[in-house]
């Protein structure tokens, strides 16, 4: 850990004094992942938190209209992921085919409703013999799956864990990220292998982004869950959390898909759910029911300045530069030489919370503007220290910069 700290310590004093356009360089030129995509976290929507294993192709599509319609589409979220269970049989040649009940027009129709409204569109697999939902899964069909998915006109393909056996998990994403590239099709590649084997150590240019843990449960923090593989949010958060160094321009750490606006959390909750994921470059995938959110969701997920703190393009994934008890306050590097400053209280009573200068590595002496991003205002100036009181299980989000 002594080594990250002095890391960040380095890398904050560098990104303060060298010019930015020299940090941004580095960055371009070290780390551009596996294939030049995803440049900034991934932004979309993924059907399984809501619908498991209920998706079909009228979801789908509705789901793409409310994308357009509620601005979620403009605000940046880009690609439209079908998860598990959308899988028919093999046919008679290997070629895997779509349920033809659930998707009764195909999977390269639903791909070209997607594609004319101005998204992006993905799809689910498995390195086993069968995906978590006891689908036909891609081992042994790795290259004729890629080809199928480029036919199809898939842009994004996560690719699961379940009914691996012993199978190395390095070799078997190696595998399937070169049949990606021999497909002809530009194909982000969004690795589900739960942080198990480490990804962050070797995936680097074979993922654009690795899962860091197993499920998120739509609940804060109590621990109640329904299986085994799931976890409060505030547990995906501490296993997310240290892996910073490893998160990059093409290649990231997903904290897994979000929560918001499926019901488990309070307003509040959702709040710092989706700051945090911001703070930490997670890739920001809506997991609720586009077409039927209501007003209170909408306006997080539509948080366009918090949005940008997730989209920066230096895509340094922030940290927690300070905690005590249930207080913490996290930063973030921004392009230009700011930070992005979050202020987190996980406590049941309302905290005094207060962020300095040294928090941030920072020479005490800095001036600076801060803009508060949920209440959309500027905040007066950065001389040396900021303090508010933060509700509980809430956060207070700021950008602090020139
Ligand atoms: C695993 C993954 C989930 C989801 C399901 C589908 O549990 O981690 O994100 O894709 O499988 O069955």
């Amino acid at each position: 850990m002594r080594v990250f700290t002095k890391l960040f310590e380095l890398l904050s004093a560098l990104v303060l004094v060298a010019a930015p356009a020299a940090a941004e360089t580095t960055q371009e030129v070290v780390n551009k992942g596996p294939n030049g995509l995803a440049l900034t976290p991934p932004m979309g929507w993924n059907s399984w938190n809501k619908f498991a294993c209920n998706v079909n192709e009228q979801i789908v599509r509705d789901t793409t209209d409310a994308m357009v319609a509620s601005g979620m589409r403009d605000a940046g979220y880009q690609y439209v992921v079908i998860d598990d269970c959308w899988h028919g049989p093999r046919d008679a040649d290997g070629f895997i085919t779509a349920d033809p009940q659930k998707f009764p027009s195909g999977i390269k129709a639903l791909s070209d409703y997607v594609h004319s409204k101005g998204l992006k569109f993905g799809i689910y697999s498995d390195a086993g013999r069968l995906t978590c939902g006891g689908r036909p899964g891609s081992q042994g069909h790795e290259y004729q799956d890629a080809l199928t998915y480029a036919r199809w006109g898939v842009d994004y393909l996560k690719y699961d864990w379940c009914s691996t056996g012993d199978r190395n998990a390095k070799e078997g994403y190696a595998l399937m990220a070169d049949a990606l590239r021999q497909s002809g099709r530009e194909i982000v590649f969004s690795m589900c292998e739960w942080g198990t084997a480490q990804p962050w150590l070797w995936a680097q240019n074979i993922g654009n982004l690795w899962r860091t843990t197993g499920d998120i449960s739509d609940d804060f923090g109590t621990k109640k869950k329904a299986h085994d593989w799931e976890h409060p949010m505030l547990q995906l958060l501490d296993w997310n959390e240290p892996l910073w160094p490893f998160a990059g321009p093409g290649h990231w750490n997903d904290a897994d898909m979000l929560e918001v606006g499926n019901g488990g959390m309070t307003p509040t909750e959702y709040r710092s759910h989706f700051s945090l994921w911001a703070m930490m470059a997670s890739p920001l995938m809506a997991g609720n029911d586009i077409a039927h959110m209501d007003d209170k969701t909408k306006s997080i997920l539509l948080n366009k300045e918090v949005i940008a703190v997730d989209q920066d393009r230096l895509g340094v994934q922030g940290r927690r530069a300070w905690k005590d008890g249930n207080r913490e306050v996290w930063a973030k590097p921004l392009a230009g030489g700011g930070r992005a400053l979050l202020l987190f209280n996980r406590g049941e009573t309302p905290a005094a919370i207060r962020a300095t200068a040294e928090q941030l590595s920072w020479p005490a002496g800095i001036r600076a503007k801060v803009r508060d991003l949920w209440a959309h205002k500027n905040v007066g100036r950065w001389s040396g220290s900021i303090e508010t009181t933060v509700e509980p299980h809430g956060v207070a989000m700021f950008t602090v910069g020139p």
